[in-house]
């Protein structure tokens, strides 16, 4: 029997941080670096990256209604239960890195700390959603946190709603929910130093891509730039 190729070492990245923190500016900046390394990836986000899951993500999301609070946590769930088996892992298993602009940190910091559900039922429903048959849950290799102050990230974005775009459902949230969930990303952070790569977002948006570039954990991970 011939002997199979080694399977390619893919990475799953995930980002997180707050409406303001510049998340979709670096996600352009990262893009344009895989594109110039000619590394294979694939960019999506949660709630989303299906048919079904962006039809969950317009109720999640969708502003002005009220929603269980455990009703949403299970349609996040089953949105990236989804996800993970039609998208995130099969472009892993065919050699495709994947960037998904929020996944379980996210579930845990809003659902968890901001809505104050159990944070280990919310842990143990994040391994439920990413387990396929037999398989490990899925955990990113490294999670891109973009750490800015919530109040300098509502300041950010009011000349945004002001000038006309709507808020969703868990952006309109209050001051002291985003602070709940800024500090949950602080505990996470703090706890698992190996897996998060944290960025000062109050930068320049140049800055924050050079701090990615040049952390350690990110070399590691895409070694071999020679620029
Ligand atoms: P989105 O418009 O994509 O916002 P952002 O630019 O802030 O990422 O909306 C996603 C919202 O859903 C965001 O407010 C974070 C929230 N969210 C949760 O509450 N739980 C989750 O598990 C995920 C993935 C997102």
């Amino acid at each position: 029997m011939g002997q199979s190729a080694p399977k390619p070492t893919t990475r799953f990245i995930t980002l997180e941080g707050s409406d303001g923190s510049g998340k979709s500016t670096l996600l352009e900046r990262i893009k344009g670096e895989m594109e110039r390394r000619r590394l294979p990836c694939h960019f999506t986000r949660e709630p989303g990256g299906t048919a079904v899951a962006d039809e969950i993500r317009d109720i999640i999301l969708k502003p002005g209604r009220a929603l269980n609070p455990r009703a949403e946590l299970l349609l996040f769930e089953a949105a990236r239960a989804e996800h993970v088996a039609n998208v995130i892992r099969p472009k892993l298993a065919r050699g495709t890195h994947v960037f998904c602009d929020r996944f379980t940190h996210s579930t845990l910091a809003y659902q968890g700390a901001g809505r104050g559900l159990n944070s280990d039922e919310v842990a143990w429903l994040n391994r439920y959603a990413t387990t396929e048959r037999g398989d490990a849950p899925l955990e990113p290799d490294a999670v891109i946190w973009l750490r800015i102050p919530p109040d300098a990230a509502r300041a950010r974005v009011a000349g945004r709603t002001a000038g006309g775009a709507e808020e969703s459902r868990i952006d309109a949230e209050k001051l002291v929910f985003h602070q709940a969930v800024h500090a949950a990303f602080e505990k996470m952070a703090k706890d698992s130093p190996q897996q998060f790569i944290v960025l000062d977002a109050t930068s320049h948006a140049d800055a924050v891509f050079q701090q990615l570039l040049e952390h350690s954990t990110w070399k590691k991970l895409f070694p071999g730039d020679t620029r």
